[in-house]
């Protein structure tokens, strides 16, 4: 029987995660613009937001921006000087995120990078891009053992790599899926101290990953 999560996740979501105008107003567009709704919870966005701002992150990388709603958690969580760089491969939801990041006022903080995110991370890469504090896979799933790969040069020591949606039905099922591959291939990196954080939604439960860069610990 599936558990009905209902109850638990608004009780914590009306407690931690109440929504202001800018993030309503970002779902909403979200909804007029025909963009799928397939964003993180809000007390997923706050746990988001509470995980960089613990480790003082001043810079961000997103991989799967859609409309902004991650986004703009990670960007409140930044200092006046930071910076989010969010890759997205659809220019309807990149030009709806933008709309959002304006609308709450973090967009000074903002870069939207249209393509494939194996392509805009290779480029990052070859441009010598200063080390990000904390990075955000969120987009196709079967990429993301390919975006851990890429990911890691990117990220400094002590930083964060967070893969959302990692606890998937292929976990009890037994199927393969790019999650599963990447659950598997973070645990099995000695540089990664990782654990996987069990997330409530509206209906059933879902996953975040949660990795360290640092020296290995037991
Ligand atoms: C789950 S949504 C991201 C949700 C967002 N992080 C949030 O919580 O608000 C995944 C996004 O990744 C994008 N995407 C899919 N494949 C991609 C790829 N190869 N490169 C970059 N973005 C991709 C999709 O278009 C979609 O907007």
């Amino acid at each position: 029987m599936e558990l009905d999560t209902r109850a638990y996740n608004d009780y914590i979501a009306s407690l931690f995660a109440p929504q202001d105008a800018a993030l309503t107003e970002t779902l909403a567009e979200m909804e007029r613009e025909g963009v799928r709704r397939i964003n993180v919870s809000a007390t997923e966005g706050k746990l988001l937001q509470i995980l960089a701002l613990a480790i003082g992150a001043k810079r961000v990388l997103e991989i799967g921006t859609l409309g902004g709603y991650s986004g703009i958690h990670f960007a409140r969580a930044l200092p006046e000087d930071g910076r989010l760089i969010t890759l997205e491969i659809d220019p309807h939801h990149a030009e709806v995120a933008r709309r959002n990041f304006e609308r709450a006022g973090v967009e000074h903080k903002v870069e939207v990078r249209i393509g494939p995110a194996s392509e805009t991370l290779r480029q990052l890469a070859a441009a010598g891009e200063p080390p990000f504090d904390l990075i955000f896979i969120d987009a196709d799933k079967d990429g993301y053992p390919e975006y851990l790969r890429q990911s890691l040069p990117l990220l400094r020591e002590g930083g964060l790599l967070l893969g959302d949606n990692t606890l998937p039905d292929a976990v009890l099922t037994g199927e393969d899926s790019g999650t599963k591959r990447y659950n598997a291939a973070v645990a099995e990196r000695a540089e990664l101290t990782t654990v996987l954080i069990p997330i409530l939604r509206q209906h059933g439960i879902d996953g975040l990953t949660v990795s360290l860069k640092r020296t290995p610990v037991v």
